[in-house]
């Protein structure tokens, strides 16, 4: 695998020669009409993750919307989780010289710009903003270490953790006084997203307190983040480690809570419990947190296996990341509402960061249905 950090700064020396090139007027393209600038009718580069998961899918579709709501033309891609392919992917986009790109990443260090490795300098053939660097919105993800990343679109992560540590701590009852001690096991994302370790330290802040007073005992004794990752948030992978806790840690006792970053994770989660016979008889299902609130996962809420989801309006994420590019290709702006969260290394990121909500079966109704993200239908 080549190194994609390396990439980078081949690529932003590329972006800045393109940049001298055409304030000589040597545009290769010949003072075309496309060195006019302006945004309308450019073409907006979107390059998600995987169509393995129900969200990315209703990402892609919801960008592609609010963009061509704003008369862009959009190329959408997906990764199908292999970072290489969604790099070349990138690489395609900018040959074939997209005006922005929107992107979600699958590696935390893929480079928004790779490397063309020794082909002539690609130049894109934009039609908003001329000579310049393509802008990028880092999606829902931040991408790490380059500093061509302008903007960043997300949810607040640390939040997200944050509300599920709550959430098993007061399900325990422990908020109210119950003294315990309860046994719990952790799950954390994929280590190569930069998101794994804001859910995981938001849900430590509230975990660990309970932790060090013995209140809560991981009987596994994996409590370090590297300990409990889930390569590409993989169910199977997460249904395995499971297994493995309830066979080594859980003969003799019971789980009361599992810590899961994602509604994929959880299902996983949920079937290795099962054929463990939780859920049944004298062995209540633990309390099992999650995010996303995939379709399945709402469904397993309200038939009492999931305990809970954190529900994030995809809809706002995508109006936030188009307004991003609609505002950048119109020489503005974007709205931003936090500049100093997200360090990737290269530089502080911009980012406009949406809020997560918690949803069970108590409020599920009130949060998903009354607002409009799934009828009751699709919950049936
Ligand atoms: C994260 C994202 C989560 C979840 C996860 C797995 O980056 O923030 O909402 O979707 O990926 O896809």
């Amino acid at each position: 695998m080549r190194n994609r950090r390396a990439a980078l700064a081949a690529i932003a020396s590329a972006a800045s020669l393109a940049l001298t090139l055409t304030a000589c007027g040597q545009n290769s393209e010949g003072g075309s009409e496309e060195d006019k600038g302006g945004a309308e009718g450019a073409t907006i580069g979107i390059a998600m993750p995987t169509k393995s998961s129900e969200r990315w899918i209703a990402d892609g579709a919801n960008v592609e919307k609010e963009l061509k709501a704003k008369g862009y033309e959009t190329k959408l891609v997906y990764g199908e989780d292999d970072p290489d392919q969604q790099v070349s992917q990138i690489e395609n986009m900018i040959t074939q010289g997209v005006d922005a790109l929107i992107i979600a990443a699958i590696d935390q260090t893929s480079s928004p710009f790779p490397d063309n490795r020794g082909s002539p300098l690609p130049r894109p053939k934009k039609k908003a903003l001329p000579g310049r660097p393509t802008p990028v919105v880092s999606y829902d993800r931040l991408i790490l270490g380059s500093e061509n990343v302008d903007y960043y679109a997300s949810f607040d992560n640390e939040k997200v953790g944050e509300l599920q540590g709550s959430y098993i701590v007061d399900k325990l009852g422990l908020k109210a006084g119950k003294k315990g001690p309860f046994n719990i096991e952790l799950f954390a994302g994929s280590n190569d997203d930069n998101n794994t370790k804001y859910f995981f330290n938001g849900a430590m802040n509230v975990l660990k307190p309970y932790m060090d007073k013995g209140q809560l005992v991981v009987r596994s004794k994996q409590t370090a983040l590297n300990q409990v990752t889930t390569l590409r948030w993989d169910g199977g992978t997460a249904q395995k480690r499971m297994d493995d806790l309830l066979t080594s840690s859980y003969r003799s006792a019971r789980v009361d809570a599992v810590l899961s970053p994602y509604d994929g994770i959880s299902i996983g989660i949920l079937s290795a419990l099962k054929s463990d016979g939780y859920g049944s008889g004298s062995k209540p299902m633990p309390v099992v947190t999650g995010q996303d609130a995939e379709v399945a996962s709402v469904k397993s809420i309200i038939s009492g296996q999931q305990t809970q989801t954190v529900y994030k309006d995809l809809r706002e994420l995508a109006k936030v990341a188009s307004n991003m590019v609609d505002a950048v290709l119109n020489d503005k702006k974007p709205e931003v509402n936090d500049t100093k969260s997200y360090d990737n290394g290269a530089k502080v990121v911009p980012a406009y960061l949406l809020q997560p909500v918690s949803v069970d079966k108590d409020n599920y109704k009130k949060v998903l249905v009354d607002g409009g993200y799934y009828t009751e239908n699709d919950l049936k």
